[in-house]
């Protein structure tokens, strides 16, 4: 029979090993125990799929996932029943929290706005170690909400959890020393960087339109934050930016290939999008572009749209070849800028997600190599 203080010991250590988690925060892991915040059934990010799980049908399975390094999906669709199954909300997966609350580097006394509480693990990690009324958390969805509260009351420190936006971070609590978000996001907000105290930190999981996402790591000063990226992250987007993408025929009124014009790359499509790192890069590089996937198999179409509607681009892949159709069309030349990007990144030796970092100052995003001079932009220029 495998008991919950066996696994939660045996999850512990297997974070310190990996240096996710550090000697500081290991108290309130053991404290805080992540079975408490999991609902009977929920549905394990085991690799291949979802596995679900429920606690009356397989105790023991259940609680091996609990204290397993995957992220438990607890709500799917915003708690509609669409059939889309898309997962709106999970307890985190644990080397994730932990690495995260390792870049947070929170002392004594500090006071910390959580933003996308989910069923509050997060949350109540945090209370127990710096107090409850250090805490602050915020959840936008009433239900998840509803599910957090009720999980904190086996806790003995509680955090103050608010039902609302946290794009709007949390006024009556500010300024705060920290801030971490656990939704992703591809715009800060800057309600949220204006109420973190004067090089106090802010740390989330940034995730371009385009794709790919890193956790940033961004100090607070004078309306600005800036920071590197510590590490490869996939989160749940804000809900509010998510992106709703115009109909094809916006951008192609006829019929396929229209006024395109006609040319090959050696520059295979999928090895850009199926590359989680080269997605991130041309994320940061041309924030206003994304991309759809037509056909499969051993034929692939990969379409490129850009935000302000004025250009679109398709790019075959066909198994096998070497060579690839490229078709563009409007003002913009999106695969071209998307090439450039990656062939930039190839020629500095593919750098990882820790060489680059994000400025954001009035709204601006901007993306950099090494030093925030080194903007992404004018590098590859
Ligand atoms: C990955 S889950 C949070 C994980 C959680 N903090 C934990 O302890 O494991 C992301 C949560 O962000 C919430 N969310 C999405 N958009 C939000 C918003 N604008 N404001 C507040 N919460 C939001 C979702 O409803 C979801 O519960």
């Amino acid at each position: 029979m495998t008991s919950v203080a066996g696994v939660r010991v045996w999850l512990v250590d297997r974070l310190e090993a990996s240096g996710a988690l550090t000697p500081d925060w290991r108290q309130a892991f053991l404290d805080v125990g992540r079975h408490l915040f999991l609902p009977d059934v929920f549905w394990a990010s085991t690799g291949d799929g979802y596995e679900r799980c429920d606690r009356a049908e397989s105790p023991e399975r259940w609680l091996e996932l609990a204290y397993s390094d995957v992220a438990i999906v607890t709500q799917w669709d915003d708690g509609a029943d669409s059939g889309q199954r898309e997962p709106t909300s999970s307890v985190s997966m644990p080397t994730m929290v932990a690495s995260m609350l390792r870049d947070l580097d929170v002392h004594e006394g500090h006071r910390i706005w959580e933003g996308g509480t989910g069923p509050g693990w997060n949350a109540g990690l945090l209370a127990r170690r710096l107090g409850a009324h250090n805490v602050v958390t915020v959840e936008l969805d009433p239900a998840v909400a509803a599910q957090a509260a009720a999980n904190f009351r086996a806790l003995d420190a509680v955090p103050t959890a608010v039902v609302g936006d946290a794009a709007d971070g949390h006024l009556p609590g500010a300024p705060y020393d920290r801030g971490i978000l656990t939704c992703s996001v591809r715009e800060v907000p800057p309600a949220v960087i204006g109420q973190i105290r004067r090089q106090g930190a802010l740390v989330l999981p940034f995730a371009p339109l385009f794709g790919g996402g890193a956790v940033a790591r961004l100090t607070v000063a004078d309306g600005t934050a800036t920071g590197p990226f510590t590490g490869s992250s996939a989160f749940m987007r804000m809900r509010q930016q998510r992106y709703q993408a115009p109909p094809v025929d916006d951008y192609l009124p006829g019929d396929w290939p229209g006024d395109s014009e006609h040319e090959y790359t050696t520059l295979s499509p999928l090895d850009v999008v199926d590359d989680w790192l080269a997605s991130f890069v041309v994320g940061l590089a041309v924030p206003d572009v994304y991309y759809r996937r037509s056909g499969g198999g051993d034929m692939t179409t990969l379409w490129l749209f850009d935000t302000g509607v004025t250009s679109w681009a398709t790019v075959d892949f066909a198994d096998g070849a070497s060579r690839f159709e490229v078709r563009q069309s409007g003002p913009r030349r999106l695969w071209s800028e998307v090439e450039e990007v990656v062939r930039w990144w190839m020629k500095q030796g593919r750098p990882g997600f820790e060489r680059f970092g994000l400025t954001v100052s009035g709204g601006e995003h901007r993306a950099w190599l090494d030093d925030p001079v080194n903007l992404l932009t004018s590098a590859r220029g």
